[in-house]
């Protein structure tokens, strides 16, 4: 993706991840619905624990450029991002990682948006400065979370077969 050129833009991707991290955070709720096994659960409670903390670093920047923290859906998410309801436990663990991946590539675009727009929304050099650490961390767990989902995934093929 070339680099976000548009204030815009920047703004609707950090409230989508916002939102996304949200969903994900209630992966943890799921617990109880379905048959998992601990280490599945484990991976689980891993990945609830951590969008909790990415939301609220989203959030943090949001407020600090002025951005409206969603209340509600942003426009182009799907209702309910998650919906395991009859999924085996590979399958459920593919469609979480198909949203790490996603939160990846966003973070991705995020630090490598223009510089003039992240100026326009964050005006403070330390505020940058800190935003693009945040940025690097969020990049970092993610990549974590899509190993964690690809070794649930596989670990089941394993037990399978
Ligand atoms: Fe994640």
């Amino acid at each position: 993706m070339p680099a976000i050129k548009d204030k815009k833009i920047l703004a609707s991707l950090m409230q989508r991840m916002y939102w996304i991290e949200s969903q994900m955070e209630q992966l943890g709720t799921w617990e109880g619905r379905i048959e998992l096994m601990d280490e599945n659960l484990e991976a689980l409670e891993v990945l609830s624990h951590d969008s909790d903390l990415h939301g609220s670093i989203m959030e943090k920047w949001l407020i600090r450029a002025n951005i409206e923290v969603p209340v509600s859906i942003p426009k182009g998410l799907p209702a309910h991002i998650f919906d395991f309801v009859g999924l085996s436990t590979p399958e459920i663990f593919k469609n979480i990682d198909k949203y790490e991946v996603l939160a990846m590539n966003a973070y991705r675009d995020m630090m490598n948006a223009d510089t003039e727009v992240i100026k326009e929304l964050l005006p403070g050099q330390n505020d940058r400065e800190e935003f693009m650490k945040d940025l690097e961390r969020l990049i970092r767990d993610e990549e974590k979370h899509s190993n964690i989902c690809k070794s649930q995934v596989k670990g089941f093929a394993k037990l399978m077969y």
